[in-house]
Parts: structure tokens; C-alpha cells; sequence
């Protein structure tokens, strides 16, 4: 298996009051910073309001990635393209319009990316692919870090790889990635990795992640 990794850790397990700090510790070995938007509506929990959230995209020394789990995502989608995020992810259960919402976010020059909660199957959404840069396969409940992998959504991930098929589609897992769990998703078909609580609760959280690459890097 030769396909191109990228590891995106998520600053939810940070420490927030001195988050230029703990990106720094992490962005010489990063493809993308994980910034996880809740609005205790769409999930039990609250993060960063579009404020903050901003700022962070705008004094982050590499891309942002961010993942949005909010309610009525398909007007606030478009804001994070404008404030500058590489990638914004809505979640399929959370938009009205899911086509438009995501054509929006590739407008306004952000790759465009939908997210599954592990209860959704992926078939219906299918459809979608021709509007997408990245799917995200939910390994865990959205809402919180620190949560054990669900190891039951290899099939999930390993359907959704066979249905990308031939296109540049990333294929990216979130929830319990650790270097005890990476494999397993890569070997399932995911090629975007987000690690939170593994590399923020590590001694150096930026060796943390070159050792989640290097455990997928080898054939
Ligand atoms: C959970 C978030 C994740 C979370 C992952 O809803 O979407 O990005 O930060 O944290 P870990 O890696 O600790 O499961
Ligand atoms: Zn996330």
C-alpha cells in the first residue's frame, strides 16, 4: 500500500491558554492542525465560537483543518472557508443542503469535506463525491477526546476506500487514533489521520507524531 499520509493532530486536548505554544510543539511535523468546532448543540460540548476560532486559523503557521460539529452547518460552513481554513468538514447530519453547502466551501477556495457520525453508512453519500476533497469516517461519538476507537467502523472505512475508488479523495479517521489503533485504520483504507489526546498527552507531542507516520509509512 503506497498512498500519501497525512497526519492532522487536534488541538482539543491542548492546553487552550496557551495554544501558539502547544502548535508549535507540533507544526514542524504536521500536514494540517485539527480544529474541532462544537457548539453543544450537534454534540454535548462547546469549544470555540467562530471568534476564537478565527483567530486561531489566522495565526496557525500551517493549514487548518476544521471540523465542524454544529448545528445548521450549511450558513456557517462558508465562514470558515472565508476566514481561511485549508479544509472545512461538515457533517452530513447536520446539513440542509449538503450539495450546495459543500460547492460553497470549494468556492470560497477551501477543499470541501463531509463527515459520518458512526451510526451513518456511507452509500447514500456517494453521491457526493464528485463535490468532495475528503470524507471523514467517525472512529468514534463525536464530542469529546480521549474516547476509545471503535474498531467496528473498519468495514465503514474499507467501504467508503472501495466507493473513492480511483479518485484524489483523502480518506480521513478521527476518534482514538494512537499508535495501537493507526494501523488498523490504514490498513482499512484511511490515509488522514487525527490524533488528538495521543499526541497532546505525549512528553513530545512532535515526536508523537512522526512516530504515527512512521508506524503507517512502512510497506
Ligand atoms: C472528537 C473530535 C476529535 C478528537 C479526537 O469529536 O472530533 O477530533 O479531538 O481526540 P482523540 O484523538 O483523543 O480521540
Ligand atoms: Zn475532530
Amino acid at each position: 500500500m503506497s498512498r500519501d499520509i497525512r497526519i492532522t493532530p487536534s488541538i482539543l486536548n491542548a492546553d487552550f491558554t496557551r495554544l501558539d505554544d502547544e502548535i508549535s510543539k507540533i507544526s514542524a511535523q504536521s500536514d494540517l492542525i485539527h480544529l474541532d468546532i462544537m457548539d453543544d448543540i450537534f454534540v454535548p460540548n462547546k469549544t470555540f465560537d467562530f471568534e476564537s476560532a478565527s483567530r486561531i486559523i489566522s495565526r496557525c503557521p500551517i493549514p487548518v483543518d476544521a471540523h465542524l460539529m454544529v448545528a445548521d452547518v450549511d450558513s456557517i460552513a462558508v465562514q470558515y472557508a472565508e476566514a481561511g481554513a485549508a479544509s472545512v468538514t461538515i457533517h452530513v447530519e447536520a446539513a440542509d443542503d449538503i450539495r450546495t453547502t459543500l460547492k460553497e466551501i470549494r468556492r470560497h477556495g477551501a477543499r470541501a469535506a463531509m463527515a459520518l457520525k458512526p451510526g451513518t453508512s456511507i452509500e447514500q453519500y456517494s453521491e457526493y463525491f464528485d463535490l468532495v476533497d475528503m470524507v471523514l469516517i467517525m472512529t468514534v461519538e463525536p464530542g469529546f477526546g480521549g474516547q476509545a476507537f471503535m474498531e467496528q467502523m473498519m468495514p465503514k472505512v474499507r467501504e467508503t476506500r472501495k466507493l473513492i475508488g480511483d479518485r484524489p479523495i483523502w480518506l480521513q479517521v478521527d476518534g482514538g487514533i494512537s499508535l495501537a489503533t493507526i494501523e488498523m485504520a490504514h490498513e482499512a483504507g484511511a490515509d488522514t489521520f487525527v490524533a488528538g489526546s495521543a499526541v497532546f498527552k505525549a512528553e513530545d507531542p512532535g515526536l508523537m507524531v512522526e512516530l504515527l507516520r512512521r508506524q503507517v509509512s512502512i510497506d
